[in-house]
Order: structure tokens, then C-alpha cells, then sequence
């Protein structure tokens, strides 16, 4: 059965448009995306996808192939705490926008984990606002629904994410990465050559963006931006440097991290485009490095896993996303991948192939 006829079965009648979007690795450049600093995504093949339908009755009715129960909240409805939000807070976007009057009807099929670092939120929120711009026949760029769908998550969630996820998701391809500079949204698109792999692997450690030790990193970058007198922590002028000496040590460490993960991103997205595998593997471990050390997002355990993906041949790993759990990213030359995986795999019971 096509998922447009699992629409009518739901919901007795057509949907009025549908929307998708994939989920996101990301290669490089942690934390660095609400600090002014490069960012190097990637797309995955894993997608959300959503069928959407206006409905008089001031309503919002979710179904997803996850659950059983389809789910009723009223419009206007503020967040309690579930997975249901991201859909609530992009229909209350559409609203606000003027794109969507009354209620709607949403089916959502996906297969981007959450809880995984691999913006699950930013691929249902991104679905939702296509669909509901093509039933409102507006014209939007990327570039707006991405800063739509990340103020969803800024102001709806109240999770102060940058716009990297959201980007991404909107506008990177598979086989691309995304080279973005989040101080001004221009981008690149770069192809992965195709003699490299990225694999994404999950630790097994489930992680929740909104338990508040993102937050936490977030809030001590600001307090480190107001004591230094700038707004984009990632590019220091010499005189903001020397002053980083004057911090207290964790805004310290928070700092040393975003400018050298900053200066890094750069440097792997020129890496790639010369296709050169060793040093864009060299300064993934350097980014691990460091946001384990000077950023303390990752746990021992995750510590324990990069390593061992070191040793049984990934020339480059580190963890992706938001910290303290969720999915490392391997760089492997293509011909060693499969035996990477296999032989990674069975030494970690825990951990799977995303
Ligand atoms: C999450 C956020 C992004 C970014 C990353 C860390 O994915 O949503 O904005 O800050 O963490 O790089």
C-alpha cells in the first residue's frame, strides 16, 4: 500500500500535499553553528517523510507509522514535553506564517532515528513546512524554512539549537557536504569523493537535546562571548585571544574548543575538496580531541568506542551531534569499509549501523 492511501486509511480522504527531508551527519565543526563558525554536514539516506491535509476543526490529528494511537492536540496547543511538539510548533509556524488556517491532518513515516544526533527534530519540522508551502502555494527558499524551522525549535522547543541541523537537511544531497559559514548562511556544496566513506555508527547511548546539558554548553559560550565583548566566539580578534587567558577555566576550555574546531572545519572542507583523505581523517581526530577535552560533550564510554574504530582501521572518528551520546562518524577509504563495519560490529553488541 503506497503511504498516500495509508493517509485516506487514517483519515478517510486524500492528503492535500506531501513533504520529506533526510536526516544529517555531521563531518565537523561541533557547537561551532550558534558561535559564528563553519559547519561540514552531510545528508543520510534515512528520510522523514509526512502527508498533510487543512482540516476545519481547530485540531491537530498525528499519525505516525511509529505508533499505534493516533494523536489529537488542539491548535495552539504549547509543548508538553513529547515528540508530538516538533509537529505542533511547525503547524504554529505555518499559522503564524499565514500559510495554514484552522486545522490539519498529518501522516509521518520515518526512518531517521531520534535521540541518535541525527536531527531527527529538524528532518519532521523541515517535512512539515514543504508540505504545508506547497498547500499555501508560497514561495520559499531553503534558506528561509531552515531559519522558520530552527526559530521552531528556538522558540516552540525552547531549545537554543544553531541553524546547522536545519540547513542541512534542506539543503544538502547525498554524496554532498555541506560547507557552511553560519556567521553569514553562504555555503558550498562539496562532492565527497567518492572514494571515501563516512559510516555512522550508533554508540548506543541515547541522547536527549533537550536535557539540558546542550543547553548548558550553550549557555557557557554566551557568558564566554559577553565577557570577551563579541558575538561570534569562533573568530577572536588577537586582543579577545590574549583575553581568553582571563576566563574562568571552563568558559576557557569552551573557547579553546570553538576557535580550534572553527579553524578546523576550514580546514577539512579544503581538505576535501583537494581530495585529500589523511588529513581530513587527522583533523577529525583532532575535533574528537578536543570536544571530548576542552568541550567535556563526551562520556567515557564514547571515548572508549573511537578509539577502538581507530584501531580496527577507521583512519578518522569522532562523535556527531550535540554531545553525551547518540552516533560516532568513521571515515574509511571506500574499498575497507565492509570489513570495518563487520569487525567493529561484532566487537559491540551495543552499537548499530545507521
Ligand atoms: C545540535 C544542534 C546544532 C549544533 C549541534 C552541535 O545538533 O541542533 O545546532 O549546535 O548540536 O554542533
Amino acid at each position: 500500500m503506497s503511504q498516500g492511501s495509508s493517509f485516506e486509511q487514517a483519515f478517510g480522504r486524500p492528503a492535500d500535499a506531501s513533504g520529506s527531508a533526510p536526516g544529517r551527519v555531521n563531518l565537523i565543526g561541533e557547537h561551532t553553528d550558534y558561535n559564528g563558525g563553519a559547519v561540514l554536514p552531510a545528508a543520510l539516506e534515512r528520510r522523514t517523510e509526512v502527508w498533510l491535509a487543512r482540516s476545519e476543526p481547530p485540531v491537530i490529528s498525528i499519525v505516525s507509522t511509529r505508533f499505534e494511537h493516533k494523536i489529537e492536540r488542539p491548535v495552539g496547543d504549547p509543548k508538553r514535553g513529547d515528540w508530538t511538539d516538533y509537529a505542533m510548533g511547525a503547524l504554529a509556524k505555518a499559522s503564524e506564517l499565514g500559510w495554514l488556517t484552522g486545522g490539519a491532518c498529518l501522516y509521518i513515516d520515518s526512518d531517521v532515528p531520534d535521540g541518535a544526533g541525527v536531527s531527527s527534530s529538524a528532518a519532521l519540522i523541515t517535512a512539515i513546512l514543504r508540505a504545508v508551502a506547497t498547500i499555501a502555494d508560497v514561495d520559499v527558499t531553503p534558506v528561509d524554512i531552515a531559519k522558520h524551522a530552527r526559530a521552531v525549535e528556538n522558540d516552540y522547543i525552547g531549545m537554543p539549537c544553531g541553524i546547522m541541523d536545519q540547513m542541512a537537511v534542506g539543503l544538502a544531497d547525498q554524496g554532498k557536504a555541506l560547507a557552511l559559514d553560519t556567521s553569514d548562511l553562504s555555503y558550498d556544496i562539496i562532492d565527497i569523493p567518492t572514494d571515501w566513506r563516512f559510516v555512522v555508527l550508533h554508540s548506543g547511548i541515547r541522547r536527549e537535546l533537550a536535557d539540558g546539558r546542550y543547553k548548558a554548553r550553550f549557555e557557557e559560550c554566551s557568558a564566554a562571548a559577553a565577557a570577551l565583548g563579541t558575538e561570534t566566539l569562533c573568530r577572536l580578534t588577537p586582543a579577545q585571544i590574549a583575553a581568553v587567558a582571563t576566563l574562568p577555566e571552563n568558559l576557557r576550555k569552551r573557547t579553546t574548543h570553538v576557535v580550534s574546531e572553527h579553524q578546523r572545519t576550514v580546514a577539512a572542507s579544503a581538505a576535501m575538496r583537494a581530495g585529500d583523505l589523511a588529513t581530513f581523517a587527522q583533523l577529525m581526530n583532532e575535533s574528537h580531541r578536543s570536544y571530548s577535552e576542552d568541550f567535556e560533550a563526551s562520556t567515557p564510554e564514547i571515548d572508549a568506542l573511537i578509539k577502538d574504530a581507530l584501531e580496527v582501521g577507521a583512519l578518522g572518528a569522532r562523535l556527531t551531534g550535540g554531545g553525551f551520546g547518540g552516533c560516532l562518524v568513521a571515515l574509511i577509504a571506500a574499498q575497507d569499509s565492509a570489513a570495518f563495519v563487520d569487525t567493529f560490529l561484532a566487537r559491540h553488541e551495543a552499537v548499530w549501523r545507521v
